[in-house]
């Protein structure tokens, strides 16, 4: 099978630590890979599949290199400079960064809901928000089932949902230290505020959550509201869903439903306290789903709880997903 050479902007961050690991893990046929981050970073030494590589410093010629598939992520002004340079130069670039994935000629992609959108790629694919990609895993059998009416996604996010310094802030706030990353204290505190706040009086990441499932759903009407919430835990985003149908749905059905679905695991058995965690979930690319019950406040509505590891199937394990279908059509067409 032919091999491909892969690059890694932003390397030395949160997410692109996990890149390298998940890249091991599911051994993607590379033959050559660069490693690329800030001035700050480069120089340092990093390990992939017992060989290593000094990290270099992304400019304007890092992709004159042989390079087939690039994943981003050193944030939105990084991609929106160099992601097109790097498609220009024939990269498929896989960006984590928010950049791109409002860009009607961009796909946005979750490959176990909508990997055929892979193919519409003119040289940059987006990565999904990490809230969003467990969601929509979850909700998407249900939604092909029953038409989603509408949708009220509330979110306990982990602080490693906002890279290094966000970490730090928790690290920080335990030992009773002020917060840099943070608007206030994250350590015992939950923050209503992710993002910049907009117009509308909703954060940046609400909206991201709400646009992002219509794209990703190809339902660009679906009636959504959210609110997302910052929470003094490492890793592991949680999120309650409370969704309502347009046809009638039977209970069983929906765990069967779930069940089946690829990348999701049911965890849901109350009675002997089993449901998704976040420690649970931590370092697992699958999404968990429990608590499922009917909402009794309305004719056809179901509460779910939805929780995933937010660097890894929120981030990093869905952009390698995104490269292995990617490889996967390459190979069908024979190239
Ligand atoms: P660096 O280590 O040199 O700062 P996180 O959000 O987890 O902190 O990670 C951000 C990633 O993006 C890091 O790898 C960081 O590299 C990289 N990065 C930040 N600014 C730039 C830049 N101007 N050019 C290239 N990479 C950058």
């Amino acid at each position: 099978m032919r091999k491909y050479n892969f690059a890694i902007i932003g390397a030395t961050g949160v997410v692109g630590r996990a890149f390298i690991k998940v890249l091991e893990e599911r051994n993607l046929p590379i033959d050559n890979i660069y490693f690329m981050s800030s001035a700050r970073s480069a120089g340092q030494k990093i390990e992939f599949k017992n060989k290593e590589y000094t990290v270099e410093e992304l400019n304007e010629n890092s992709f004159d290199k042989d390079i087939d598939v690039a994943l981003f992520s050193a944030g939105g002004d990084i991609s929106l400079k160099y992601a097109p340079i790097a498609a220009s130069k024939g990269v498929i670039v896989i960006d984590n960064s928010s950049a791109f994935r409002m860009d009607p000629e961009v796909p946005l992609v979750v490959p176990e809901v909508n990997s055929e959108d892979i193919l519409l790629n003119k040289g940059i694919i987006a990565n999904p928000n990490c809230s969003t990609i467990q969601a929509v895993v979850a909700l998407k059998p249900l939604h092909d089932k029953y038409s989603i009416k509408r949708i009220v996604y509330s979110t306990y996010q982990a602080v490693s949902g906002a890279g290094m310094a966000g970490l730090k802030d928790l690290e920080e706030g335990l030992k009773g230290n002020p917060p840099k990353k943070f608007p206030h204290q994250i350590a015992n505190n939950c923050i209503p505020h992710i993002d910049v706040f907009l117009d509308n009086g909703y954060t940046k990441e609400e909206m991201k959550m709400i646009k992002e499932t219509r794209k990703i759903l190809h339902a660009p009407s679906m009636a959504i509201t959210a609110t997302t919430v910052r929470v003094p835990v490492f890793e592991s985003h949680s999120e309650s869903i409370n969704v309502e149908f347009e046809k009638d749905f039977n209970l069983a059905e929906v765990r069967m439903l779930l069940t089946d679905s690829p990348g999701i695991i049911v965890m849901d058995d109350p009675k002997n306290n089993v449901y998704p965690l976040a420690i649970y979930a931590a370092g697992k690319d699958d999404t968990f789903v429990g608590r499922i019950r009917r909402d009794e406040s309305v004719k056809s509505g179901l509460n779910l709880w939805v929780v995933a590891d937010n660097v890894r199937k929120g981030a990093a394990t869905n952009a390698v997903q995104i490269a292995e279908k990617l490889i996967e059509y390459w190979n069908k067409e024979g190239n």
